[in-house]
């Protein structure tokens, strides 16, 4: 396909490219870079106060950004603005509705905002957030999950390329947050939309997203790819952390510190264990160097991490699951 901006690379629908706001002196988003491409579910995980209602409302072109700027599918949010945002539909903390008129009004009357909207599209967007049966409902009787699936599907309805939401299912029950991941995963695969979903809970993010971009502290800390689909990078396939169990653990340690391929990362005295990390090739000249100084190795483990363990370490042990 082609893309009006090349220099954003491949089929990149979202790109934010060195984003930063400052409030009173503080910058509460720093630096921030990312993508999210065509048909993709990315999260954007962090803890409560990391910055990503503002950087989503920066994205949705609600607040100005200090520095930087957000292309969408190459208009830049500061200089075509209107071009920029067509493509997008966001829905940034509760969605507001007329509480007295019925789903199917309240569409309405933003299809008479936008009359190119079609009854057809209407339909459309009920169906797939699957509220065929509460459109001649009130509002006020729908459910906190009806609510926010109402306000999806007036965001969907002028055909965005990406869908943005903040915490979406902030506030619902289990059945609730299973039955919203069931509709965005629908959604993403019909309408072939990229998402941007934020959340401080990383098992959310897990089940609903192929990639993560983590952030703390208004700065990212890491992009990573997860969820069901997730096949391991290189890097990850090569690096492994290895347990040594060894006899005379001074000498051990001296002999990994010599060792330019090998690196000690946490030492257990009592149990006489080394951790290394290291890479998977060179498993067998680590072990060959510990035996030439002779020290016995009683046991080699590897040592698998959990996401979860890394999600602490990149959040500096800030609870985020
Ligand atoms: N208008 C504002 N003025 C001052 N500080 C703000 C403002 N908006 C957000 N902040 C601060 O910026 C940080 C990030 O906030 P926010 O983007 O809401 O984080 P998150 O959505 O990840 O919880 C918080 O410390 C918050 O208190
Ligand atoms: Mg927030």
């Amino acid at each position: 396909m082609n893309h009006p901006n090349d220099i954003l690379g491949d089929d990149a629908v979202l790109s934010l490219r060195g984003v930063s706001k400052k409030i009173g002196g503080k910058k509460i988003v720093d630096q921030l870079s990312f993508d999210v491409h065509e048909g993709e579910v990315v999260g954007l995980l962090g803890p409560n106060g990391a910055g990503k209602t503002t950087t989503i409302r920066m994205i949705a072109g609600l607040i100005q950004m200090s520095e930087g700027d957000v292309f969408v599918r190459g208009s830049s949010i500061r200089h075509e603005w209107k071009k920029a945002i067509r493509h997008i539909g966001a829905i940034i903390e509760n969605p507001e509705f007329y509480p007295y008129m019925t789903g199917y009004d309240n569409l309405k009357q933003y299809q008479r905002m936008n009359e190119w909207i079609s009854n057809d599209r209407i339909d459309e967007v009920v169906r797939l957030v699957g509220l065929e049966q509460a459109m001649k409902k009130k509002v006020k009787a729908y459910s906190l999950g009806m609510r926010q699936r109402l306000g999806i599907a007036q965001a969907l309805l002028h055909q965005p390329s990406v869908l943005i939401l903040d915490e979406p299912t902030n506030g619902l029950d289990p059945a609730g947050i299973r039955e919203m991941r069931d509709y965005l995963k629908t959604i993403a695969r019909e309408e072939g939309i990229s998402i941007l979903v934020s959340s401080h809970l990383l098992l959310e993010m897990e089940q609903l997203c192929s990639r993560v971009v983590v952030i703390q502290d208004g700065k990212l800390v890491t992009v990573r790819s997860i969820g069901e689909n997730h096949a391991p990078s290189n890097e990850e396939k090569n690096f492994v952390r290895v347990m040594f169990r060894v006899g005379r653990l001074e000498e051990a340690k001296n002999v990994l510190d010599s060792q330019e391929r090998a690196e000690i990362v946490q030492v257990a005295e009592e149990q006489s264990e080394l951790l290394v990390a290291l890479r998977y090739k060179d498993i067998p000249d680590i072990v060959a160097a510990l035996g030439a100084a002779r020290i016995p190795i009683y046991q080699v483990t590897e040592i698998k991490q959990s996401l979860e363990d890394e999600f602490l370490k990149w959040t500096g042990g800030n609870r985020i699951a």
